[in-house]
């Protein structure tokens, strides 16, 4: 890749590309014939800093964090702020491109239509569990927490063991894994169709992106925090 490279090959070559060409406002679809040299002369752009921004982005590998030894609130803090946080910006990214490719290519794609309609549920279902779990039940495990730190009495809560909530956000766990699950099975593993636009590629891309970033947050959730609290509520019971 260099400036005279066009924008859609790099964006359909390199799909990490694709949030880069956003960020910069740069066209990488309807006008990506252009190379990124002649693109970023006329929108008074160094080609340099957009190449190593681009660069950095196909170079770009997740860090996985050991967090086994992470209290409950750590590990509560480090999925608000990196996994609700990534639904909360990718999401809506995601359903404008679905919205985009399915009015396009729809007729010709069914599998369009689909991820549109999975997107707007999973939007739905996603954003009210991630408010149940910041607003309810998070806070609760931090509550037991600090009150097995602190030697007090458990806190009191409307649903009784903290078990009940967590069943619930399990259940809904698989919901949404369902849901992409169909859009996998649908797109032969996010596939994109033979000579599909760089915005079809930019989808397929982030969809495969979100479910691995899925993937990790439930990991979290169900593997290690969820067993700790009630292992939390099991020592303060105890100790009554
Ligand atoms: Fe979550
Ligand atoms: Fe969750």
């Amino acid at each position: 890749m260099n400036s005279a490279t066009t924008l859609r090959s790099i964006a359909l070559d390199h799909p990490a590309t694709i949030p880069v060409f956003e960020r910069f406002q740069l066209d990488y679809c309807c006008g990506g014939n252009r190379s990124l040299g002649d693109t970023c002369a006329a929108r008074g752009l160094s080609p340099d800093v957009v190449l190593a921004a681009l660069a950095e982005a196909v170079n770009y590998e997740p860090v996985v964090e050991d967090h086994t030894q992470a209290s409950a609130a750590q590990l509560i803090r480090y999925i608000v702020e990196t996994h609700h946080a990534f639904i909360r910006s990718e999401l809506p990214r995601l359903q404008a491109m679905a919205e985009r490719v399915a009015s396009k290519h729809g007729p010709l794609h069914p599998e369009a239509a689909l991820i549109y309609r999975n997107l707007a549920q999973l939007a739905a279902e996603l954003f009210a569990h991630l408010n149940k779990e910041e607003r309810i039940l998070f806070p609760y495990i931090e509550s037991l927490e600090r009150s097995r730190n602190e030697n007090s009495a458990p806190p009191s809560s409307c649903f009784g063991s903290v078990e009940s909530p967590i069943r619930q956000m399990v259940h809904e766990h698989e919901g949404a894994a369902d849901l992409l699950e169909q859009l996998r099975a649908a797109t032969q593993g996010f596939t994109p169709w033979p000579g599909a636009c760089p915005t079809t590629g930019g989808l397929y891309y982030g969809l495969n992106a979100f479910e691995a970033d899925l993937h990790r947050h439930v990991h979290l959730e169900n593997n290690l925090l969820f067993p700790r609290a009630i292992a939390i509520e099991e020592q303060l019971l105890a100790a009554r």
